[in-house]
């Protein structure tokens, strides 16, 4: 296989707007078949442009039966394509080729067994009676001309179909769902046996096909790159000076407001371990300064964000190379454009990290990592030899502790939640639980409680410990870390740190509440 063909076989993913559009993505692209997605909204002239290997509608929130439920050309079953519809997409499969859809008599959530009716090339492999993962509320009565019904369920006694000579099925359940247990298996059969793609998407190859993208894109020109530390902008800079070597440089802002020993662990790695030019800016002070006596969180925010600005195209000025591109760590799921159902109106999501630096710098983007889901970029991390140090990290918000710090935010008080945080993390290592939990850190509050050290009074600051598992941020819960381990961080933290003698565990959701406390 050549690096040319990673992209050939593509299979198109129409949204209808289904919470698990993108695990269908990731499914696919965990069975080495590259995929996109796209909004239902798409003509048949755009579909056919793509020339996608096969298609699979997503399921949405719509019901076929309300009126402006969307759809897609019927042209779409004519292409000689392979299509595979899921849950919505079956219905409107069913609806648009002559069968009927209806209310199902019991809407039915959750868990449910699939038991196969006929041989179908969709379920090679797959036992009867697995469990599959439902959320639906209409149904299919009537199958249409062409098709058989494969599978039912108890609730669904239609619950998958199969066009066997257009290669068109549908499945009632949704097996890109991880309680769906033959998903894969599904999945598999419907990528490779009927749609007869390859396993082209693997990611040794990506990163190889990568190096070359980039250095096609940007030739001879320089590169500029915002480095934060953190899993997305450390990968793209790895990748950036794999392609283009010196014409590359990085620029670290240290703010003031990073954990403990965070410049130093950026500097090691990147400048002396994979020996990238890199540049650090000292602006602690003009962040402090500019951040002085204000409390409101969205003021710290904005603050945070232009003085970043400032600095940055400075620091490219003072540097004084004529850079073209400005390199940044966009990944997939910022690019989608996602659509939003009921009304079929499209939004296109904003991407949330540029942040207006390439239009105020005349810069054009390279973004390496538009194309890849997070779980992707950290694999590639590792093909390019990162350390799990970095590939494995919890995310750490942009303006950093400066909104772990509720009220003022002075040096004093950065200093004493440095520390606090330092300890709560090392325990959390070795604890083994660093790599299981999403985020887990401290936050320094605006308040004094009296406490007693030895035989004299204390009234000092309460630190609160936050740790939380979440899929992709959006929602989180709460980590039921263990009683000793809290104990073991409340009794280092008040010992070892000057400033606190009051330790406290969150215990609130996503929502209600959010990760961060500002
Ligand atoms: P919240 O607090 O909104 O956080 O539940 C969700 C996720 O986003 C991170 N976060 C930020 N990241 N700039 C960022 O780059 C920000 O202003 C910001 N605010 C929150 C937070 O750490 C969590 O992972």
């Amino acid at each position: 296989m050549t690096i040319d063909t990673l992209h050939q076989e593509k299979v198109l993913i129409l949204d209808f707007g289904s919470q698990y559009t993108q695990n269908i993505a990731r499914k696919v692209r965990e069975c080495q078949v590259y995929c996109e997605i796209h909004p239902c909204t798409w003509t048949l002239e755009q579909v056919k442009a793509f020339q996608p290997k096969s298609i699979i509608l997503s399921g949405g929130p719509s019901s076929i039966l309300e009126s402006g439920a969307p759809q897609v050309d019927a042209g779409l079953f004519e292409l000689g394509v392979p299509v595979l519809g899921l849950c919505y997409g079956m219905q409107l499969i069913t609806h648009l080729l002559g069968g009927k859809v209806a209310p199902a008599e019991h809407r039915e959530y959750g868990r449910a067994k699939l038991l196969l009716k006929e041989n179908s090339r969709l379920f090679n492999a797959v036992p009867n009676d697995s469990v599959v993962w439902m959320s639906h509320g209409d149904g299919i009565s009537e199958i249409p001309t062409g098709f058989k019904a494969i599978a039912n369920t108890d609730n669904s006694p239609i619950a998958a179909i199969e066009h066997s000579d257009k290669n068109i099925f549908g499945l009632q359940f949704h097996p890109e769902v991880v309680h769906t247990v033959e998903g894969k298996t599904i999945l598999e059969n419907f990528l490779y046996e009927i749609s007869t793609c390859e396993q082209n998407w693997k990611m040794d190859s990506l990163a190889e096909y990568s190096i070359q993208q980039i250095q096609q894109q940007v030739g001879k020109g320089k590169v500029l790159c915002g480095l934060s530390g953190g899993v997305d902008s450390s990968v793209a800079a790895v990748l950036l000076n794999k392609a283009i070597g010196q014409n590359l440089t990085c620029i670290f802002v240290d703010n003031g407001l990073l954990r403990f020993g965070e410049r130093d662990k950026v500097e090691q790695t990147f400048r002396d371990n994979f020996q990238i030019n890199l540049d650090v800016v000292d602006a602690a002070d003009r962040f402090l300064d500019r951040l002085k006596d204000v409390t409101d969180p969205e003021q710290k925010r904005k603050i945070i964000g232009n003085v970043f600005i400032e600095v940055f195209e400075e620091e490219a000025k003072r540097l004084g190379d004529d850079f073209t591109f400005l390199a940044q760590g966009t990944l997939y799921p910022d690019v989608i454009e996602s659509v939003s159902f009921k009304g079929p109106s499209a939004v296109i999501k904003s991407h949330h990290n540029v942040g207006g630096l390439p239009e105020k710098m005349k810069l054009k983007l390279v973004e390496p990592l538009r194309e890849l889901f997070k779980d992707e970029v950290r694999v590639l991390g590792r093909e390019l030899g990162m350390p799990d140090e970095i590939i494995l990290r919890q995310p750490f918000p942009g303006p950093g502790l400066g909104i772990r710090i509720l009220g003022a935010i002075t040096w004093d008080r950065l200093e004493i939640l440095r520390a606090a945080d330092k300890i709560i993390l090392e325990e959390i290592k070795q604890a083994g639980l660093y790599n299981d939990i999403w985020q887990s850190f401290a936050v320094l509050l605006p308040v004094k409680t009296v406490g007693v050290m030895g035989d004299s009074r204390t009234y000092e600051n309460v630190c609160a410990i936050r740790a939380v598992n979440s899929v992709d941020g959006m929602t989180a819960d709460w980590v039921h870390l263990p009683y000793e381990l809290l104990g073991t961080m409340s009794n280092r933290i008040i010992n070892e740190v000057k400033g606190i003698n009051r330790v406290v565990y969150d215990i609130s959701s996503k929502p209600p509440g959010t990760i961060e406390w500002e």
